[in-house]
């Protein structure tokens, strides 16, 4: 296959800014680098997990990509089309073939419109089917996410928020959606419901071909689903692997530090596990640290990394990481 048709997403140098610069000595920028020069391709039928802390920037580099957030720099590649600077009108089918699955599905579906309303409106938005029509869809997309055919005329708040996590996920797919950025899908529910909630993703994904940006702070949760991982540290990608190489031999020190937080599930292992180490808080995106953005929480900080960004580079085995220790 050529490249052209493995790569379903393909992001280059993308930045997304918040706030205003200085103006005056007491009008202090609040300028926020919330994506800082993201490169990245995500290839079609994969689950590409991004990781980090809570702020470094997933969620907006996740609606950079489906362009709900206007980039400063870079381009977003969809199936072979740069989506930068298309209008509305153009953006239209791009629209349609990605979606978002969001953390908090309440917050997302409209409480006076059924949820069977909820499901249809994308299909009668992208003009998919005509109103007679659209119904029956609707209820093969409830069969289709695991909910009652029959409960397409009740509202959001008769559900439980395993169920309403469905409800999104169905209105994800209605549209006959090829990409989905899974932003913390399952943060929100109990542990319990995860797993399902996982679970219908994963066969979704399989019988009908998806691609998923899945989101998540949790390591455990991403390693489980992903075929690659990324990790981002203060809007950088600082790793990006495939998940046995990552998990078992990290190299960037702050991927070494996420792991290290993540519970063991074999019990001697478990047992055996020096206490975390998770040095430090997250600095201030408003004033992030010069040079390698981790170097003040990094235990093997030398010199060069107080000065100078480690660029995210490519290594002989094809593994990306931005470290000077690596370079
Ligand atoms: N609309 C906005 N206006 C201004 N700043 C924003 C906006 N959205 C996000 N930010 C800032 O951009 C940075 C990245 O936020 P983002 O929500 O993308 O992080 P995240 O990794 O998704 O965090 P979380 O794990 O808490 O969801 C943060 O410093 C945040 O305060
Ligand atoms: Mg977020």
């Amino acid at each position: 296959m050529s490249t052209q048709a493995r790569t379903l997403v393909q992001v280059e140098g993308l930045r997304v800014v918040f706030g205003r610069a200085a103006r005056a000595l007491l009008r202090p920028s609040t300028l926020v680098v919330a994506v800082d020069d993201v490169t990245l391709t995500v290839d079609r039928g994969e689950t590409f997990g991004l990781v980090g802390e809570s702020g470094c920037g997933k969620s907006t580099l996740g609606r950079a990509v489906l362009q709900l957030v206007k980039p400063s720099a870079g381009r977003v590649i969809f199936d072979g089309t740069d989506l930068t600077g298309l209008g509305e009108r153009a953006m239209r089918p791009f629209r349609r073939r990605m979606q978002m699955v969001f953390q908090d599905p309440i917050g997302s579906l409209d409480p006076r419109m059924s949820v069977g309303e909820a499901v249809g409106e994308p299909l009668l938005v992208h003009g998919l089917k005509r109103h007679a029509d659209a119904m029956d869809a609707v209820r093969e997309l409830f069969g289709l996410v695991g909910l009652d055919p029959d409960s397409t005329d009740r509202f959001p708040h008769e559900f439980s928020a395993g169920q309403r996590q469905r409800v999104g996920i169905a209105r994800a797919l209605a549209s006959r959606t090829e990409f989905i950025v899974c932003d913390e899908p399952v943060s929100a529910l109990d542990v319990s419901i995860q797993a399902q909630i996982v679970n219908l993703l994963e066969d979704l994904r399989e019988r009908l071909g998806l691609t998923y940006l899945f989101i998540a702070h949790d390591l455990a949760l991403v390693r489980h689903l992903s075929h690659r991982i990324a990790v981002m540290y203060l809007g950088r990608i600082v790793e990006v692997a495939g998940k046995v190489a990552l998990c078992e031999d990290p190299l960037h020190p702050y991927t070494r530090m996420l792991l290290a937080a993540v519970p063991s599930t074999d019990r001697r292992r478990e047992r055996q596990r020096p206490p975390a180490v998770v040095r430090g808080e997250v600095p201030s995106p408003l004033n992030p640290p010069a040079g390698c953005h981790f170097h003040p929480r990094c235990p093997q900080a030398m010199r060069q990394c107080r000065a100078e960004t480690p660029a995210l580079r490519q290594r002989s085995d094809g593994r990306l990481v931005a470290c000077h220790l690596h370079h």
